[in-house]
């Protein structure tokens, strides 16, 4: 049996490129493992087939989920035609927020597999499989601080972002991405901006240089799409946060401070909302094999 703690994701920084044809948008983001995570257990099974369990639904019918849907890729992949497994996957993150808890889940699942059954693919087949079922997944592989470039898939390993306290806001609706990005213009503004910054490249951060480098194209448009968030944004930015943005295509907000003090007393005071204890982390996966 094989235990997975799958971190969810927070972009620093998120660039929106162009529109391309495929109607997917190239950008350019730093991308940040956080310490909220779903648990997902792997077990051989001694019935046939592939079993999901989940402690809330996800899907209406398991075969739609994105986890189940990489294992099925999986056991094709290293040619098992009986598979027979059991997962289970307790959900933490909250759905549809702009934190990739679906992504997480499903690198979990993939790289939980390959060390379960000892099928030793290698790191390029693993993100292969990531990449073939959403745009977030290769990411959530590795974890840590990364640049992600194209449509999220190409990925740079950049030295740790630093050790911050935070928290997750998630405001109490959901928000769709693909109508996030639906709402993107053909016409983008011309070339915002020339390159990520300096500092990400740099090893060791403070977090006020980190604070004046981060951004999120995308968050015009989830205000159009659901201009909620300005309140839930401003609720947090009132807590004197050394950084308070939109996470991914929305709607969580997540911040940053400067103490875990300040950090805890930022949570009294949202104490009514839907808030999470953060802190960054080094890795997108945390595996204890049984
Ligand atoms: O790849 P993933 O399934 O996570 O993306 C969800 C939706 O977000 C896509 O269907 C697409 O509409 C949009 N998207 C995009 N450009 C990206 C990533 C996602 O337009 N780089």
């Amino acid at each position: 049996m094989i235990k997975i703690k799958a971190f969810a994701k927070i972009n620093l920084v998120l660039d929106l490129l162009a529109k391309r044809p495929d109607g997917y948008h190239e950008l350019r983001s730093v991308m940040q493992s956080v310490s909220c995570a779903d648990l997902v257990t792997i077990k051989k099974s001694g019935l046939p087939g592939i079993k999901l369990l989940t402690n809330k639904e996800i899907t209406a019918r398991p075969e739609d989920n994105l986890a189940y849907r990489a294992a099925l890729l999986f056991f094709s992949k290293i040619k098992e035609p009986a598979p027979a497994v059991e997962i289970t996957i307790e959900k933490n993150i909250p759905l549809a927020a702009g934190l990739a808890g679906g992504s997480a889940d499903c690198a979990a699942v993939i790289a939980g597999l390959n060390k379960l059954f000892a099928a030793k693919l290698s790191g390029l087949d693993l993100e292969e499989i990531a990449s073939s079922l959403g745009s977030d997944i290769s990411f959530c592989l590795y974890g840590g601080t990364m640049l992600a470039e194209g449509r999220g898939e190409k990925l740079t390993a950049l030295p740790f972002a630093g050790k911050f306290y935070g928290l997750l806001l998630k405001p109490p609706f959901p928000v769709s991405t693909a109508k996030v990005y639906g709402a993107v213009p053909r016409q983008l503004r011309p070339c915002c901006y020339n390159n990520i910054p300096e500092i990400y490249f740099k090893e060791s951060k403070k977090l006020e240089q980190l604070a004046a480098n981060c951004r999120n194209d995308l968050y015009e448009y989830a205000r159009e799409i659901e201009p909620r968030i300005d309140i839930f944004l401003k609720k947090v930015q009132k807590t004197n946060p050394a950084v308070c943005q939109m996470s991914g295509s929305g709607p969580t907000i997540f911040a940053f401070y400067f103490s875990e003090k300040e950090r805890n007393e930022a949570l009294s005071v949202l104490e009514k909302e839907e808030v999470y204890a953060i802190e960054t982390v080094k890795e997108g996966l945390e595996f204890s094999i049984f």
